[in-house]
């Protein structure tokens, strides 16, 4: 009986050593340490994004069943600073109790802070915090909460817009038009379900509850937003920014019933996963940030109990270049509250076999790199990043003759400014996104990479480069107890 016993103190000591030590949750391989997951099953876009009272809501498109889409619910999280995010039930169910794949399940939409009590609902004394979204195949719907975002109702006289067989209509965003006085409804239709008729419709309401169809304009698939924007951040000149569901947008006019374009329609961003973009609601004027967050959609995550990442957010504005307005995204100040110590280099030049890899001390998997590079003669040069010991890893280079930066097969051209290349990369543990030249250039990619290669390595291919400046911070997790 000696040996069983032994074996049983054995046990009894691991058991106790191991609840001893603290356990990181949220530390798989391929977790992202600082975007947002939820903790198991499949996600797709991000849903419902407002403000209120000092909590930032962040709702997302989840089937709680499995790793992949279907059954969807609204699954919810809060963050007081839009980077460590408390996850809460589920805030929305399939309507008419159904357990169908699809059927009436809650597609997207968008949040929305009822301040003035227009629809009557408030209870208490904390303003309705409306959810308009799609129930599929079963119309337009409208969800409540009287308690922060707590508890959700779904509103007695649903569907606010009925369902039509002919338009496979989807994806409410809802917003306030100051000019006109109304709230504004955009939704992706595709009226007599024609293909070629696919795009967004507004509709107009005094009442948040009935909605008065006034325009349609083709050329739009799911998931649109549209948000006035400041250029070159002057308030007096401000203009209509339409997003697509794959983040592409045009620039406008909008007079609350009628988008009129005046630019083509061009891409926010050339990477590989970025899609379903919304921004926040009802953030305060004195903050005045519009932050706009994506689904990495087709990322992959092997072996993971989770299925999806949101991109980290972004801040939008809009800026003239000598070709016209454009778009530019800059991720969120608060990613420095992640910062580690960090490393810095300024006015190192560059010349192939003479210096040796600038950042061969950096070994971390999650970084803020922030880098000024002036050309000179340099042929190509750039980033390998998640480097193992072999010199291997996921390369992101610009080559100056092409003028074009690429990574992961995906590649977007981009002009210095007075000979310079600037770069903002955040590494997490299955994403890259690189911004250039201040935003105006943005790649947003999963990736998949190498377990235990954290080294990172600055290459020049030919020529002369100056590194200008260069930052690299470790990016601590947002799961770390120390935050
Ligand atoms: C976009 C989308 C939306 C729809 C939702 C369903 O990814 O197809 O149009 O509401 O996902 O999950």
């Amino acid at each position: 009986m000696k040996f069983p016993f032994i074996v049983l103190i054995f046990f009894l000591a691991t058991l106790f050593a191991s609840a001893d030590k603290p356990v990181k949750i949220f530390d798989e391989l391929y977790r992202p340490q600082f975007h947002f997951t939820p903790e198991k099953n499949w996600h797709n876009d991000p849903n419902g994004l407002f403000f209120y009272k000092g909590e930032y809501h962040l709702f997302y498109q989840y089937n709680p069943y499995g790793l992949e889409w279907g059954f969807m619910h609204w699954g919810h999280a809060i963050s007081t600073d839009l980077i460590h995010w408390e996850h809460l039930p589920i805030a929305l169910y399939p309507d008419n109790e159904s357990k169908d794949k699809e059927l009436c399940t809650a597609f997207s939409g968008c949040g929305f802070v009822d301040e003035g009590n227009i629809t009557g609902l408030q209870k208490g004394s904390e303003k309705t915090i409306l959810l308009f979204y799609t129930s599929q195949k079963c119309g337009q719907r409208l969800a409540y909460s009287n308690d922060k975002g707590r508890t959700w109702q779904k509103y007695e006289k649903n569907p606010i817009i009925a369902f039509d067989e002919t338009d496979d209509a989807r994806d409410p965003k809802v917003f306030w038009h100051e000019e006109s006085k109304q709230y504004v409804m955009v939704l992706y239709r595709k009226p007599n379900n024609d293909n070629k008729q696919k795009g967004v419709s507004f509709y107009v309401s005094k009442n948040l509850i009935s909605w008065t169809f006034k325009s349609h304009l083709p050329g739009f698939f799911e998931c649109p937003d549209l948000v006035e924007l400041a250029v070159n951040r002057r308030s007096d000149d401000k203009k209509w920014v339409l997003f697509d569901g794959d983040g592409s947008y045009l620039i406008g006019s909008f007079n609350g019933e009628k988008f009129i374009p005046d630019s083509p329609k061009m891409p926010s961003d050339y990477g590989a996963n970025y899609y379903a973009t919304q921004t926040w609601s009802n953030i305060p004027e004195a903050d005045g940030r519009t932050i706009q967050i994506a689904w990495m959609k087709g990322g992959e995550f092997p072996g993971m109990p989770f299925k999806g990442q949101m991109t980290f957010p972004n801040e939008l504005s809009l800026k003239k270049f000598t070709e016209g307005i454009r778009l530019v995204r800059k991720p969120i100040k608060e990613i420095e509250l992640l910062h580690e110590k960090g490393d810095k280099w300024e006015n190192e030049n560059l010349i192939p076999g003479i210096n040796k890899n600038l950042t061969r001390g950096v070994k971390d998997d999650c970084l803020h790199i922030i880098g000024n590079f002036k050309i000179k003669s340099a042929d190509s040069f750039g980033f390998v990043l998640r480097l193992d010991k072999k010199d291997n890893g996921t390369e992101l280079m610009y080559n100056v003759k092409s003028k074009t930066l690429s990574c992961m097969n995906k590649s977007a051209v981009i002009e210095p400014v007075d000979g310079v290349l600037k770069l903002e990369i955040l590494l997490d543990r299955s994403s890259i996104e690189i911004f250039a030249n201040d935003g105006k250039v943005v790649m947003s990619s999963c990736f998949v990479p190498t377990e235990n290669a954290n080294g990172l390595y600055l290459f020049n291919t030919g020529g002369e480069l100056l590194v200008e400046k260069l930052e690299v911070y470790p990016v601590r997790s947002i799961y770390d107890i120390k935050k």
